[in-house]
C-alpha cells in the first residue's frame, strides 16, 4: 500500500494503473475510521482492481470551528487499518495542497431543496463543502465507482445530484449503515462520546427502529411527536429534528400512506457531540 500526500503524486500513480485497464474504487473519507468505512473499502477491493481512500478533514464543510478542532485525527492507526483491509493507495492531502491560497472551487449547482432541509438548515454550508471536496477529488482520483454509507443518505443524495449535473463519468455506490452490536450506527464522531453517553446513544436507533409499525397506527405528525418524545425521555439526548421524508425528494411526507417511499431522519445531541442516523421505511 502507498501513501501520497500530493494531487501529482496520486494522479500519477492512478494514472498508471488506469493506462494498464485497472478500475478504479474509491473511499473519500475524513479519518478515524472504523469497521463503517472498512466495509467500504472491502466492497471496492472486490468490485474493482485498485483502491483508493482519501483523508482529508476537509474544514469548509464544518460550520462550527469547535467541531473541526475536535474532529478525531487517528492517522496511523488509519494506515493500519486500511493496509489490512486491502487498500491499495492513501491519499493525504493537506489543506494547502486541496485548496491553495485558501481559496476553495466555487460550485454553481442548484441542489433544490435536498441542501436547505434537515442537516442543511442546521449545518449552513456544510454540503456545499462537501460537494466542493468531492468534486475536486473526484477530478484526481478519476475513479470508476466511489463508495458511500448510508448513515449519511443526505450527503449520498447531494453527491448523486452532483454527479448527475456535473455528468460526471462515476458510478454512486450506495452502502448500508453499519451498526455496533448495540444498534448504534458506527460514527467517527462516536469516539469523542464518554462512556455514559456511550451507553444512551442506542437509545436513537431503538426509537428509529420502531417508526415503520408506529406509522401504521399513528398520523406522521403524531409519530414525530412520539419519537422525539421517546428518545428525549432518556436524560442527555436533545432531538434536532426528527423528519420523516421522501427517499428521493427529501421533503417531509404527510401521510402515514407515503411511507413505502420515505425513510426518517433524526439528528440528536449528546453531550458536546451531534448524532445522526436514519432508517428506510419501505424495505
Ligand atoms: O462523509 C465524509 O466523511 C465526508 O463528508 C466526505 C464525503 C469524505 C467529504 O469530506
Amino acid at each position: 500500500m502507498n501513501l501520497v500526500t500530493t494531487i501529482t503524486e496520486a494522479k500519477l500513480l492512478i494514472r498508471n494503473k488506469k493506462s494498464r485497464g485497472a478500475s478504479i474504487g474509491f473511499v473519500p473519507t475524513m479519518g478515524a475510521l472504523h469497521e463503517g468505512h472498512l466495509q467500504l473499502i472491502r466492497r471496492s477491493c472486490a468490485e474493482n482492481d485498485f483502491t483508493v481512500c482519501s483523508i482529508f478533514v476537509n474544514p469548509i464543510q464544518f460550520n462550527n470551528p469547535e467541531d473541526l478542532k475536535k474532529y478525531p485525527r487517528t492517522l496511523d492507526r488509519d494506515e493500519k487499518l486500511l493496509d489490512g483491509a486491502g487498500c491499495d493507495l492513501i491519499f493525504v492531502p493537506g489543506t494547502d495542497e486541496m485548496y491553495p491560497d485558501n481559496q476553495a472551487d466555487d460550485l454553481d449547482i442548484d441542489f433544490g431543496m435536498l441542501d436547505k432541509v434537515m442537516e442543511g438548515k442546521y449545518r449552513p454550508g456544510h454540503f456545499k463543502g462537501v460537494a466542493v471536496v468531492v468534486k475536486k477529488l473526484f477530478e484526481i482520483v478519476a475513479p470508476d465507482r466511489a463508495y458511500f454509507g448510508k448513515k449519511d443518505f443526505q450527503q449520498l443524495a447531494i453527491i448523486q445530484h452532483l454527479v448527475k449535473s456535473l455528468s460526471m463519468p462515476v458510478t454512486i455506490v450506495p452502502c448500508n449503515t453499519v451498526r455496533e452490536p448495540d444498534g448504534l450506527a458506527m460514527s467517527s464522531r462516536n469516539m469523542r462520546l464518554s462512556a455514559s453517553e456511550r451507553l444512551i446513544a442506542p437509545r436513537i436507533y431503538e426509537v428509529l427502529s420502531k417508526v415503520k409499525d408506529e406509522l401504521d397506527r399513528k398520523s406522521v405528525a403524531e409519530v414525530k411527536i412520539w419519537a422525539t418524545r421517546s428518545i428525549e425521555e432518556v436524560a442527555g439526548l436533545s432531538v434536532e429534528y426528527f423528519e420523516i421524508s421522501d427517499q428521493e425528494t427529501l421533503l417531509p411526507i404527510q401521510q402515514a400512506g407515503a411511507k413505502d417511499r420515505a425513510v426518517a431522519f433524526v439528528a440528536v445531541k449528546l453531550g458536546e457531540v451531534r448524532l445522526i442516523d436514519n432508517i428506510e421505511l419501505f424495505s
